[in-house]
């Protein structure tokens, strides 16, 4: 297991009975860019067995966080969601992924558009100082279909406002949306519907989606990505690279089937 670091559980919070996070030590030589995911998991009959989350934590964090969903016959996230403090943790070694800020071009308006656990990427970009330097505006959307799985509201609108680190930028240049699909709230509807619209911007007293001057960020599931790509290609955005930087990126949110 060369290409594995084995960590220990710090806190586990769960959230619903469908969603959880939990902290886990950091081996300091584990270096990741912000938005990226890395493969975890648990020994399990001997074996790792394996799945990719994105960081919730920053990278200059001393510890990890990870936010997972729970599915009852899922290999792997039956057994995570039972994880205790002290218990032991798989952590690759490889951070990859394509939600980093060097696959876009130089824009104005950075929109982060994640549905369910979709969010915990851009939990890490909000906490970079350097997406406060490239961007004028940074919009955080988290759509869900219930209230309760605005898992980390609470982080976002008390904890970062006032961090040591992030707390001033984050308060001139954070934008919060989150919007909620299945019973009423501050904002309702599907993250495509309210950027197609323009009711998302002009709720924020922003323009219409604008490729010169607005970047997008999308995680989430199969379906909310097709949408929300042909929705951006429709409006001539292109699909970046760190070999070729473009308009937006997309990275699925890893649900285990
Ligand atoms: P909806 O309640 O209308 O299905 P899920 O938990 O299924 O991943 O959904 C998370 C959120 O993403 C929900 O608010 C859901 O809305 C929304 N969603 C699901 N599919 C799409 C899609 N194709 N485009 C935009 N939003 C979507």
């Amino acid at each position: 297991m060369s290409n594995l670091n084995t960590e220990r559980v710090l806190e586990v919070r769960h959230h619903t009975d469908r969603l959880f996070s939990f902290k886990t030590t950091r081996d300091p030589a584990f270096r990741f860019v912000n938005g990226q995911f890395t493969m975890i998991g648990l020994e399990v009959e001997g074996r790792p067995l394996l799945r990719a989350y994105s960081m919730v934590s920053s990278n200059y964090e001393d510890n990890l966080e990870f936010f997972s969903i729970k599915v009852a016959n899922g290999p792997l996230t039956s057994r995570l969601q039972n994880i205790q403090v002290g218990d032991p943790i798989l952590i690759g070694r490889k951070p990859v992924g394509t939600l980093v800020q060097d696959a876009l071009l130089p824009g104005k308006v950075l929109y982060l558009c994640g549905t369910g656990t979709g969010l915990a990427p851009f939990l890490s970009v909000v906490k970079d100082p350097d997406v406060y330097d490239r961007f004028e505006t940074i919009v955080l959307v988290h759509g869900t279909r219930f209230i309760s799985e605005q898992a980390y509201d609470g982080f976002i609108t008390d904890t970062l406002p006032n961090d040591e680190l992030i707390g001033d930028l984050a308060r001139a240049k954070l934008k919060h949306y989150p919007t909620v699909t299945r019973e009423p709230f501050v904002h309702n509807g599907r993250i495509t519907s309210l950027l197609d619209s323009g009711k998302l911007q002009a709720d924020l007293g922003l323009g219409p989606l604008n490729r010169d001057t607005d970047r997008v960020m999308i995680c989430g599931s199969p379906a909310f990505l097709k949408d929300m790509v042909e929705m951006l290609e429709g409006r001539g955005f292109e699909e970046g690279a760190i070999s070729g930087p473009g308009h937006f990126v997309v990275e699925k949110a890893f649900v285990e089937k």
